[in-house]
């Protein structure tokens, strides 16, 4: 069990990690958020996941609470203090706390940081990499600004809750134009039935998955042929195969879109090469 947290310059058993009512984070989903992979104790993806951090900060003129390095040491200490060897690192930044008023608080505020750390099974998970996962889709209904990881999460957790209900992991999104757009907290992609790999390109409304990058290099680096192009669930479904990826799910194989199944309905060869060289490649850069 993780067991601690930290909170504003403090490291907190998680039972008294409290944060203030008035937290613009609470009150407005005013705050963003990363997630990274742990391999061995260590940061998958780091570079990346900084990169996006700074990113989503600067456009919400949130002021970055601490340096990089103060930052990293700062979430490596809570992996430490957790013990934890395999897992996720889960940092939010707020705009920090204020009376409750919709315009930004007095410059000079500073924002509220938070830090956990959670376990996963490795095994668990390669075994469910190995038998594949269910989608749903479910019409695009989320802000405009999809791009920016904030935790105004409710249209991807009350669409999770609907693939969850029909026994599914994840849900697409699927915009106006009938094109899947990503998913609840994945980025999405096939291998076409002409043998190409897809994703859809990062013009559209989507989250830069810091997995998507990398393996858009991996399996670039592996000769395979890729295109950032959207597709429909219907072209999903007529598939060689599908997966989805994200700190979490890392890789993970789809075999089944809206209860249809993709390919043959196991995991494809391709997914599953891609699972194991992203994997290979997040233990070696990881910090
Ligand atoms: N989610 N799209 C959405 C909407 C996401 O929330 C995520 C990640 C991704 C994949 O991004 P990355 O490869 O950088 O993890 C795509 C995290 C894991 C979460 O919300 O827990």
């Amino acid at each position: 069990m993780s067991r601690i947290a930290y909170v504003n310059g403090r490291f907190v058993p998680k039972r008294e990690a409290v944060v203030h009512i008035e937290d613009r984070g609470y009150q407005f989903a005013d705050a963003v958020y990363e997630v990274w992979a742990l391999f061995d104790g260590k940061l998958a993806d780091p570079k990346g996941h900084f990169a996006r951090l700074e990113r989503s900060l600067a456009e919400l003129s949130i002021d970055p609470p601490m340096s990089e390095r103060a930052l990293t040491m700062v979430l490596k200490e809570t992996v430490r203090r957790n013990r934890v060897r395999e897992g996720l690192v889960y940092l939010q930044v707020s705009r920090g706390v204020a009376t409750r008023d919709h315009a930004f608080p007095q410059a000079g505020t500073p924002p509220a940081v938070v830090v956990t750390v959670s376990r996963v099974d490795r095994a668990a998970s390669e075994a469910r990499a190995a038998k594949g996962v269910a989608v749903i889709t479910t019409p695009e209904n989320r802000w405009g600004r999809c791009d920016i990881k904030t935790v105004g999460l409710l249209p991807n957790a009350l669409a999770k809750q609907k693939a969850r209900e029909v026994g599914a992991v994840e849900a697409w999104f699927v915009d106006d134009l009938g094109l899947v757009t990503e998913g609840g907290s994945s980025n999405a992609w096939i291998v076409d039935a002409d043998g190409i790999l897809r994703t859809r390109d990062t013009n559209a409304n989507i989250l830069r998955g810091v997995t998507r990058l990398s393996l858009l290099d991996v399996a670039r680096e592996a000769g395979l042929k890729v295109e950032e192009r959207p597709f429909t669930p219907a072209e999903a479904i007529g598939a060689k195969e599908a997966f989805i990826t994200g700190a979490g799910t890392l890789v993970l194989p789809v075999v089944q879109v809206d209860g249809k199944r993709v390919g043959d309905g196991s995991p494809g060869p391709v997914a599953l090469r891609l699972r194991r060289l992203y994997i290979e490649r997040a233990k070696a850069s990881a910090i």
